[in-house]
């Protein structure tokens, strides 16, 4: 949800800038700007639309100066046009602000400063910041934004430029994500590290309330009160390679293909290979209940939602603990039933999540542990917990989820069996069964990903087909919900997942012969009843594409396409069984020509309500 970036230093700003929002673009790309100062006078570009736009108008006018901010914007409040672009600017044009979040009280503001006389030339709520900075200045920038901070509710990470103080960038935070990088004789701030990585690795987070001001050689964050801090300064353990495409065409293609060395990494991490026990250093048992907790929650969003679905049938047939699954939007807003005897799950890809942080202020709230199941270290949600679980995915660049839903399937299956080990609700064979079969997976996941030539041709097949289903049951119905959105947000065809036993209580009446449907049907506990639903959908004619345990003969005979997997404990199968509908998603937008990186109207990381 946007991605800000700002560079003070003695080298040329425009280009360190640019570099800097083309690692952030994947938190919006409806518009792009940069501002940079040129002796007592700010320069700013602003175009509509990805970066690109902005690149190509750069080549003829790039700024000039070595202090300079830059913003990638997802839309809230005004149209995606030049005026609404960031960097955002003042009366006079002498700040020059680029904001992430979302500033609620921004509507009075505007009123009290129009009373001024203050003009505003935007509908963003950003623009009231630059106003009030303006308003506040009086001969120190981050004086001036302390000031206007404890006029601001609502979420932000802004930084701030000014022609009055030209080697000086404020930044603040409140509830949006930002990091401060660290060099000699320069300085830089961003919304996650990725963006600073190739100048330094010496970063510190900010927290919320808190504000710095930035020189070439100097760095001084503060509170609210203005009182000064001392920085906790981190080293990243990020590698360039990590957020690079590596050969691939695309990121989404390559994260897809990184999934069997992943859950290799992984498994090699939580699993003693002497003993085989599972380890969780970082959940603090004792301090969590684990072993006699009454209740689970799980709140997540999109396709950590989906996981967490998947996760409730693991915790509750592993562990015997009632688990409870909600979005973290309504979970919110509905006075839930939390108190100290429940664990609130939290899991999120980015940790960022707006609704999902929430979710977890409000279970602290109800006096809830919060364990959350994350995969940025350091992100909001993670510094929010009592403990978190990650997820060890790396990176994550495409904006549809692929590789962290499976690194989520994952830890939830090591951590099922973890608390059922603890709880003793596991039959030591079926322990190492379990196992045995998770050591299984990742050759299993390259079997799927060296032969996937059928889900080719049904892409090829299908990619102007208006309208999908998606069926699964059991441990598969997740899957079907997340089958349909990953077609949905990035081919723009219409998706629909159902759990199939509903099917006939609505959905059915949409299916036709134009209709492909998508059943996952590995063998299990529900393959008859998945074999009863595809009868009654070939009834009424639809194209079923069926996704199946390699060696079953027989269920070609009910459908037009089998996609197969290799076989494995149905419990673990939907680790398996997504990974066609992902690159399924994947070649049909890629034959459809549309952009399967960044899909149109979303963002990687919500990080507004
Ligand atoms: C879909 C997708 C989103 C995210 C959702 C939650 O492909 O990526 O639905 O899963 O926005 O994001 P995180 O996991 O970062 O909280």
């Amino acid at each position: 949800m946007c991605g800000i970036v700002g560079y003070v230093g003695r080298e040329q700003a425009t280009p360190i800038i640019m570099e800097g929002l083309r690692r952030l673009e994947y938190r919006g790309y409806d518009s792009a700007g940069i501002a940079v100062i040129n002796g007592s006078a700010v320069h700013a570009v602003r175009e509509v639309g990805k970066l690109k736009a902005l690149r190509a108008r750069l080549e003829k006018e790039a700024p000039r100066g070595t202090t300079g901010i830059g913003h990638t914007r997802w839309a809230t409040h005004g149209v995606p046009s030049v005026a609404n672009a960031h960097p955002h600017h003042d009366c006079t044009r002498s700040f020059m602000l680029v904001h992430n979040g979302i500033i609620e009280n921004y509507a009075e503001i505007k009123d009290e400063l129009l009373h001024k006389g203050h003009v505003f030339v935007s509908e963003t709520d950003t623009e009231v910041v630059a106003h009030l900075i303006e308003a506040f200045y009086s001969g120190d920038l981050l004086e001036a934004m302390l000031s206007s901070m404890r006029q601001l509710r609502g979420a932000y990470a802004l930084a701030v430029i000014s022609s009055h103080e030209p080697d000086t960038i404020v930044a603040a935070r409140c509830g949006s994500p930002l990091v401060l990088g660290f060099g000699d004789d320069f300085n830089l701030v961003a919304s996650d590290a990725s963006a600073v990585l190739s100048h330094t690795r010496r970063v510190v987070y900010l927290d919320d309330h808190q504000a710095a001001r930035l020189r070439p050689n100097e760095s001084a964050i503060s509170d609210l009160g203005g009182n000064r801090l001392e920085p906790k300064i981190k080293e990243i353990s990020l590698n360039l390679s990590d957020i690079e495409k590596g050969g691939h065409p695309h990121f989404m293609i390559k994260e897809i293909f990184e999934q069997p060395s992943l859950v290799s990494d992984v498994l090699a991490r939580r699993i003693s290979p002497a003993t085989d026990e599972i380890r969780f250093s970082e959940t603090r048992d004792a301090e969590l209940g684990l072993e006699t907790v009454k209740k689970i929650m799980i709140v997540s969003c999109g396709t950590a939602y989906h996981a967490s679905m998947v996760g409730k049938y693991y915790l509750e047939n592993l562990a015997r603990v009632p688990v409870e699954v909600d979005i973290a939007s309504e979970f919110r807003y509905r006075n839930p039933v939390v108190n100290e005897e429940t664990l609130v799950i939290a899991i999120s890809q980015s940790g960022e999540t707006a609704d999902t942080l929430a979710g977890v202020k409000e279970a602290h709230g109800r006096g809830s542990r919060v364990l959350s199941v994350i995969n940025v270290e350091g992100s909001s949600i993670d510094r929010e917990s009592d403990a978190t679980l990650y997820v060890y995915a790396g990176p994550e660049i495409a904006v549809a989820s692929t590789k962290a839903y499976t690194a989520q399937l994952l830890s939830l299956a090591l951590f099922s069996l973890y608390l059922a080990r603890k709880r003793g609700t596991i039959e030591p064979e079926t322990y190492d069964e379990m196992i045995g079969e998770l050591r299984s997976i990742p050759a299993k996941m390259q079997w799927i990903l060296d032969n996937h030539e059928t889900v080719r041709t049904c892409a090829r097949k299908f990619s102007n087909a208006p309208n999908f289903l998606y069926l699964g049951r059991s441990y598969n119905y997740p899957n079907a919900l997340e089958g349909a959105l990953k077609l949905k947000e990035l081919s723009y065809i219409h998706a629909e997942g159902c759990s199939a036993g509903e099917m006939k209580h609505g959905p059915i009446a949409l299916v036709d012969s134009t209709f492909p449907v998508i059943c996952l049907v590995p063998d299990g506990k529900v393959y008859e009843k998945m074999l009863s639903n595809i009868q009654e959908l070939r009834a009424r004619r639809a194209v079923i594409i069926a996704v199946a345990t390699e060696g079953n003969e027989d269920i070609a005979r009910h459908c037009e396409h089998v996609i197969h997997v290799p076989r494995v404990h149905e419990l673990l199968s939907p680790l398996l069984t997504v990974i066609p509908l992902q690159l399924l998603a994947y070649h049909i937008t890629i034959n459809k020509g549309l952009d399967v990186d960044q899909p149109r109207n979303l963002a990687k990381s919500v990080t507004v309500e």
